[in-house]
């Protein structure tokens, strides 16, 4: 069972920033997480398109330009990253990333930088998995690229999750700790998707993962987690 960097190591670093995602690849993180938005045309770090949970500005990040919300302190003196910046600090790395798109504009601006990711970094584009709740936006990028890993990203038992994983030809679920059970991943892995459980952190939760058989957590610690995995 892998264990992906929730935010990066956002459980003691400030989430979606370097330090953090720096600290999950020290701790032994097999991936990252990250949450994206787009300002100007860019890809920015962050998880809430309100700034004032993670950052020291106020009101909406569509409210400011770029060069503004890259004065903000993000924590510790970080600043909010730019997708860019993530896919340079991990291009060296063995670890995968998971982009997950938060705002509708995303996937215009995605298509060009994975190109250079590719071109600039040698970047395995093979190392992505991208995920949404919004599935419009997969679709339409499995048209660009379809060779994208595509998770589909559900917060509720979805009724018809076979449907529309088929229909984006899915690489994995992603889905949520509350409701998964041994007969929704014995399902879906016979149907030949991975499935990836948020956030799991508790040692009761990792025990029940890890017998259920699920692919990956995201944890927000990743270390701790990768600990009480071990000493089960
Ligand atoms: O991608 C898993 C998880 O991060 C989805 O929920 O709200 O933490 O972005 P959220
Ligand atoms: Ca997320």
């Amino acid at each position: 069972m892998q264990i992906i960097a929730h935010r990066g190591a956002s459980g003691d670093y400030p989430e979606n920033t370097l330090l953090a995602i720096e600290q999950a690849i020290a701790q032994g993180a097999d991936a990252v997480e990250i949450d994206v938005f787009s300002v100007d045309g860019e890809l920015i770090v962050i998880h809430d398109h309100h700034l004032a949970r993670t950052t020291n500005g106020s009101g909406s990040l569509y409210q400011h330009n770029l060069a503004q919300l890259q004065q903000l302190d993000a924590g510790l003196g970080q600043r909010i990253p730019t997708l860019w910046q993530v896919l340079q600090l991990l291009a060296p790395t063995t670890l995968w990333l998971n982009i997950e798109l938060k705002g509708d504009n995303t996937v215009a601006p995605l298509l060009p930088l994975l190109e250079r990711a590719k071109r600039e970094l040698q970047f395995d584009l093979s190392r992505l998995l991208i995920s949404s709740f919004n599935h419009h936006l997969l679709a339409a990028l499995k048209l660009q690229l379809p060779a994208l890993k595509l998770g589909a990203l559900t917060a509720s038992m979805p009724v018809d999750y076979a449907a529309f994983a088929q229909q984006l030809q899915a690489y994995s679920v992603n889905c949520d700790v509350s409701f998964i059970n041994q007969a929704f991943v014995d399902d879906a892995k016979a149907r030949g998707l991975k499935v990836y459980v948020y956030t799991v952190d508790q040692a009761d939760d990792i025990a029940r993962m890890a017998q259920y058989g699920v692919d990956g957590i995201f944890s927000n610690y990743p270390a701790r987690s990768q600990q009480r995995l071990n000493s089960q």
